[in-house]
């Protein structure tokens, strides 16, 4: 057996989020209907020769530049997300230096950040999963490299003031900040551009196709940042990244605005009733811009994941992450796919002994089971 470099031999094994997943699937926050049908139709003309051939990056990359209302040169096509942190981090970090997180927060920073060799430094979320703005720049340090941010954050769902974000690129002028908007068109706030209008050539900003547009399968990100850095990270990335079949149709993607809208105000909408329906029987949940939900369920929170599987509604044990013990992450998808979780919701806060409270007084600890503690640890 080889032996693998320190950094690698270090992190933990990687557990799929996705194994044997069957039924409703509300616990990786993809979009629940799926890609526009326009995107669809591409998908079935595509011919031999287009999957025969590498295929250019650059053309998909200028259309999406055009969308998003910055230069080709600032942005890198990336295979999600999930790349863009990879080339973020086999950027600018070395061993030895420090990435810096808030926690909890979505771990492939940390997976990614940490498989080069540098040190991952966690601050833990203020209350309510506030963004701890001061404790954060007090652990900005010589060697801090990186520093990621989801905002919103998953699996909080909370965000964060673009002032603030904007002053900690400020004031960590030596570190790539990272504001990962992967759930963006939920929340419709942006620090996108923001390099330029306020002179920050160490902010990145990320974006994906996998959530609101539904193609998760397709694996579609955009990393974007200042054209200086941005050539930098496009000497760390293969030409080829992204596939052909995920470049063919982006442009499909991109011209179905309607698709992405219809479906963001069904979650909009949805959010309000979860969050409502839970409050309703005593279950606390914060106040969410993304497409899910975290609830505290305390310990209810087994026998709740466990009688929602069991009328195949998969939902995410997010119990081991900092600050959320007892917690559960619930994706909200389409209209038809609430009005599901909703009808499940009620029969399973009955059989688990979660009754509904005269008036909401937010954390429930009420039902007699506790569970075992199955479903948790895994990246997305
Ligand atoms: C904050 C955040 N960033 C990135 C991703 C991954 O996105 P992609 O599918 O584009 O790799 C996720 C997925 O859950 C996420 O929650």
């Amino acid at each position: 057996m080889l032996k693998a470099r320190e950094a690698v031999r270090n992190l933990p094994a990687y557990e799929s989020p996705i194994a044997g997943r069957k039924g409703l699937r509300l616990d990786l926050n993809e979009n629940t209907a799926g890609c526009s049908p326009k995107v669809l139709a591409r998908l079935r003309e595509i011919t031999a020769e287009e999957i025969g051939y590498y295929q250019e990056r650059e053309p998909a990359e200028g259309m999406v530049a055009g969308h998003l209302g910055i230069e080709r040169s600032e942005v890198v096509l990336t295979n999600g997300v999930d790349e863009a942190i990879h080339l973020l981090c086999q950027t600018f970090l070395d061993a030895g230096d420090e990435a810096l997180l808030v926690v909890p927060t979505f771990a492939m920073y940390e997976i990614m950040g940490a498989a080069t060799g540098a040190r991952v430094v966690t601050v833990p979320a203020g209350e309510n999963f506030r963004l701890p703005f001061a404790e954060l720049l007090a652990r900005v340090s010589s060697r801090t490299r990186l520093i990621a941010i989801a905002n919103p954050n998953n699996p909080t769902g909370t965000v964060a003031e673009a002032e603030e974000l904007l002053e900690i690129a400020r004031r960590a002028p030596d570190a790539a900040v990272l504001i990962d908007e992967a759930y963006f068109e939920f929340y419709g706030k942006t620090v996108m551009g923001a390099w330029r209008a306020h002179e920050l050539a160490n902010l990145f900003v990320a974006r994906t196709f996998s959530k609101a547009y539904g193609m998760a399968g397709l694996r579609a990100g955009v990393l974007t940042g200042h054209r200086g850095q941005m050539a930098l990270v496009r000497r760390v990335s293969s030409p080829f990244n992204v596939n052909a079949v995920a470049l063919a149709c982006l442009p499909a993607a991109l011209g179905d605005a309607e698709h992405v809208a219809r479906y963001v105000q069904q979650v909009r909408e949805g959010r309000e009733g979860l969050r409502q329906e839970l409050s309703r029987r005593g279950i606390h949940c914060w106040p969410s811009e993304a497409n899910f939900v975290l609830a505290k369920f305390g310990r209810l929170k087994d026998a709740f994941i466990q009688s929602m599987t069991a009328r195949g509604i998969l939902v995410r044990d997010r119990g081991r992450d900092p600050g959320c013990e007892g917690c559960v992450r619930i994706t909200v998808g389409s209209a038809e796919h609430t009005q599901r979780l909703l009808a499940a919701l009620a029969e399973v806060m009955t059989e688990i002994g979660a009754e509904i409270l005269p008036e909401s007084k937010g954390e429930t600890v009420s039902g007699s089971r506790s569970g075992t503690g199955a479903n948790e640890g895994t990246a997305k």
